[in-house]
């Protein structure tokens, strides 16, 4: 079922297969990230660039599921079983089981990150106001995203949704929860919060996300949104000569 705005799934996953995929997640971040084929995986603009501070770290690459594209992306088949599995799911709920998605991974030492307003997707020319907020001229805005808290040990921090008229909508994200929520509709942001990792934990908060970036987008340029078919996304992200940002890159 899709939502018509946002909903949550409570204990989506259990503890087992969330310290599961924690570490899967680990390893496959090293596989992308510290690992011989980055060079290449970036150089065909499979993997995006990384953010990465003192307080967070966040990394996303392109996965295609067995369809022809010409978007560079890793093929379905190149994902861990387990993580292969859930994407599957996750798709399906977002009613884009075919075509490509980012798949996105966020992790959290401690608090006090201010990710200001923005919408997630393909950003081909962006600016960052004086005031922080994000001004993307030519992008890609995906329908539904998928957030998957696999850990948060400060649950009182929150994902923000931001209407048109700045209504502003808290989640407190608790492990196990799916969130769903209308990236066309909605800007997001997380707005500083003060927490620090306990000793014997390293991530106090651990986020997978997914979007398609063919099924159900809209072209954003200079300001105009134009609902764009699966084919036109596929060729303008393939057309592209420099890497996009799939996320505020700050
Ligand atoms: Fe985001």
């Amino acid at each position: 079922m899709i939502p018509i705005k946002s909903s949550i799934d409570h204990e989506y996953a259990s503890a087992d297969l969330r310290a599961a995929l924690q570490a899967i997640a680990d390893r496959f971040i090293d596989r992308l990230y510290y690992g011989a084929e980055r060079a290449l995986l970036e150089a065909s603009s499979i993997i995006y660039p990384p953010d990465i501070t003192p307080e967070r770290e966040a990394f996303a690459c392109r996965v295609r599921f067995g369809s022809p594209l010409h978007t560079p992306a890793l093929d379905f088949a190149d994902l861990p079983a387990v993580l292969a599995s859930l994407s599957a799911a996750v798709m399906n709920r977002l009613r884009a089981g075919s075509g490509a998605f980012i798949l996105n991974f966020q992790r959290y030492r401690r608090g006090n990150v201010n990710i200001p307003p923005h919408f997630d997707g393909e950003y081909f020319h962006w600016r960052q106001a004086a005031n922080g907020s994000l001004y993307v001229e030519h992008g890609l805005r995906p329908r539904y995203c998928a957030l998957l808290c696999l850990e948060n040990r400060a649950p009182d921090s929150a994902t923000t949704l931001i209407d048109d008229n700045d209504v502003r909508l808290n989640f407190h994200l608790r492990a196990g929860d799916l969130f769903i929520f209308d990236n066309q509709y909605y800007m997001h942001c997380v707005e500083p919060f003060v927490w620090s990792a306990a000793e014997n934990c390293q991530w106090v908060r651990y986020m997978i996300g997914w979007r398609s970036i063919t099924m159900d987008c809209k072209e954003i340029k200079q300001g105009i949104e134009t609902p764009i078919s699966p084919d036109y996304a596929d060729r303008l992200i393939s057309g592209r000569r420099t890497p996009a940002w799939s996320e505020a890159p700050f």
